[in-house]
């Protein structure tokens, strides 16, 4: 009878003959399928798995202490850590409108790959975390959701970089990733991440992206990330984070007016992140992330809940 267990090893098994001796690039998202498929390479072909992890200056607080340092600690990954901060930062200088992020980041994403994937000596096969809807959606119908938002992050690679591809996750859904991660060994707080979008931070400051923004919404949403693990609300939910709003609003502190930005709280529940319904949290756990938002988070004075659905608004808001 068909298991997990016996999945994943026929998995491994199947990437030691398609890979043979040769080397594999794979970037690492911070996600739970591109990290499930470099942990199932790693066993299958140890230090020929070749990781790069690009840090383009939009990740939260923590982000790559907690995926990527944890990997390369624990299941002895190699991974090559790139800072590319300034270059996406950049680029992104001026920019306001939504598509424009999301292309520019793409861009910039596949020529820092590229670049870093070069570096390295004889690879001759891209490793991807692709899943069967994935598949599905690319060999097929391209529904009108391929379109309203572009998913950058996972196209144009291979076309570039005249790489063979393997792709030990193309026959599972996302469920089958998890139950594969714990067959995996992997720890619950990389199992259970909620999702983050490619473009990361930049499509979650309506407007341009500088780096004061980006600090007012890293301290905001970490707050928001804290209060719902504390409140045992973060695996009931699909995704929960901040927004920082371009708009300032008069507020009160002491005897001083203030004039500061405001943070919207976006926190929904969903099965597929097709369709979505905001997360009827409990009121002190909305207030809890308020208050400490306001005290907290220098720059901030007003604090607001997105109660709209999907559709006809998306979990984004660019
Ligand atoms: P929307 O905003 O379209 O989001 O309702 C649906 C799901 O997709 C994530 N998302 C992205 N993921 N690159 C990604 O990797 C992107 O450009 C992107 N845009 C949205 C979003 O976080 C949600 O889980």
């Amino acid at each position: 009878s068909w298991s997990m267990a016996g999945f994943v090893e026929t998995a491994i098994e199947d990437l030691k003959k398609q890979v043979g001796d040769d080397k594999v690039v794979l970037g690492l998202s911070g996600g739970i399928d591109s990290t499930v498929a470099a942990v199932m390479l790693h066993r299958a072909i140890g230090k020929n798995l070749h990781c790069i992890f690009v840090d383009n200056g939009l990740l939260r607080m923590g982000e790559k202490e907690e995926v990527i340092a944890f990997l390369a600690e624990h299941f002895d990954l190699n991974v090559k850590l790139v800072d590319a901060a300034d270059e996406f930062l950049s680029d992104l200088v001026g920019v306001e409108d939504p598509e424009k992020k999301r292309k520019l980041i793409g861009y910039k994403f596949i020529e820092v790959f590229d670049r870093e994937a070069k570096a390295i000596d004889g690879v001759k096969f891209l490793g991807q975390g692709t899943l069967y809807p994935d598949v599905i959606e690319s060999e097929s119908f391209k529904g009108p959701s391929a379109v309203i938002k572009s998913h950058h992050n996972v196209g144009g690679l291979p076309e570039k970089m005249n790489l063979k591809l393997v792709e030990p996750l193309r026959e599972l859904f996302k469920d089958e990733v998890r139950r594969a991660a714990y067959e995996l060994g992997l720890p619950e707080h990389i199992i259970w991440r909620q999702p983050f979008p490619g473009p990361g931070l930049s499509i979650r400051i309506i407007g341009e992206v500088t780096e004061e923004r980006l600090e007012i919404l890293r301290l905001a949403d970490r707050i928001v990330q804290n209060e719902m693990v504390a409140s045992d609300w973060y695996r009931k939910v699909w995704q929960g984070f901040a927004v920082l709003l371009p708009l300032k609003t008069v507020g009160v502190m002491g005897d001083d007016r203030t004039y500061e930005n405001v943070i919207a709280l976006r926190i929904v529940d969903s099965l597929d992140a097709m369709t979505a319904d905001w997360s009827r949290l409990p009121s002190e756990v909305l207030a809890r992330m308020s208050n400490r938002i306001i005290n907290e988070v220098k720059g901030v004075n007003r604090v607001v809940l997105d109660i709209s659905s999907k559709p006809p608004s998306t979990i984004e808001w660019e």
